[in-house]
């Protein structure tokens, strides 16, 4: 499902935009069935898996069982259920717009990171397809880059760089008369 929304190319480029190297420790919040964990994983990275989704967090598990290395939470991406200072990379692709407070969501991934550390967001741009509310649950239209800029250095991130990709997310609504097509920004900061 989540290919026909958007490509692997998207991770690709929030993990390489980390830095993150084999043996360190990442956080990815809103995992959902694990697309960027997966990532994280066979790059030898070990990961704590945040979603408030208990059956989401079953299929993260039954997909990437076998690599021993990923810690599955449940747990609130507002109150996120990790210790401060703690990892190494906080990455979400695709949760901070089901959030009602994306400035806290951010807050809390600088809070567990250590120093040193990077948050990696990737998510919509801001659009005005609304049918993603009614649809998908989406709590927001995306996010203009100038508010997503704001929240790092709210946060304390420093080096902050907000980019739109090349990459799309593609949804079409049910009734099959509405299209998406919305641009993907890659959002990286450094605490
Ligand atoms: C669109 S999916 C993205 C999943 C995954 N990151 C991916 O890239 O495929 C959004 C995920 O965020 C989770 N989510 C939404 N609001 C959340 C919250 N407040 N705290 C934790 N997880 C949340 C949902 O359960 C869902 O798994």
């Amino acid at each position: 499902m989540r290919a026909s929304f958007f490509s692997e190319s998207v991770r690709e480029l929030a993990i390489s935009a980390s830095g993150a190297k084999a043996g360190e420790l990442a956080a990815d919040i809103g995992a959902g069935s694990g697309f960027i964990t997966e990532g994280l994983v066979t790059r030898g990275l070990s990961v704590i898996a945040v979603d408030q989704s208990e059956a989401m967090l079953r299929e993260l598990k039954r997909k990437l069982a076998s690599a021993g290395t990923v810690d599955c939470r449940i747990g609130d991406a507002l109150a996120l259920p990790i210790s401060n200072d703690s990892v190494d990379y906080a990455f979400s692709n695709m949760c901070l717009h089901h959030v009602d407070n994306p400035s806290r969501g951010v807050k809390e991934m600088a809070r567990v990171v250590k120093l040193g550390g990077k948050v990696v967001i990737t998510d919509l741009v801001e659009h005005d397809f609304e049918f993603l509310k009614d649809e998908c649950h989406d709590h927001w239209l995306g996010f203009k880059k100038e508010s997503v800029r704001r929240w790092f250095k709210a946060a304390g991130l420093t080096g902050v760089s907000v980019r739109s990709t090349r990459e799309r997310c593609l949804s079409s609504s049910s009734c099959g008369h509405c299209r998406a097509n919305v641009g993907i920004f890659l959002a990286v900061g450094e605490k």
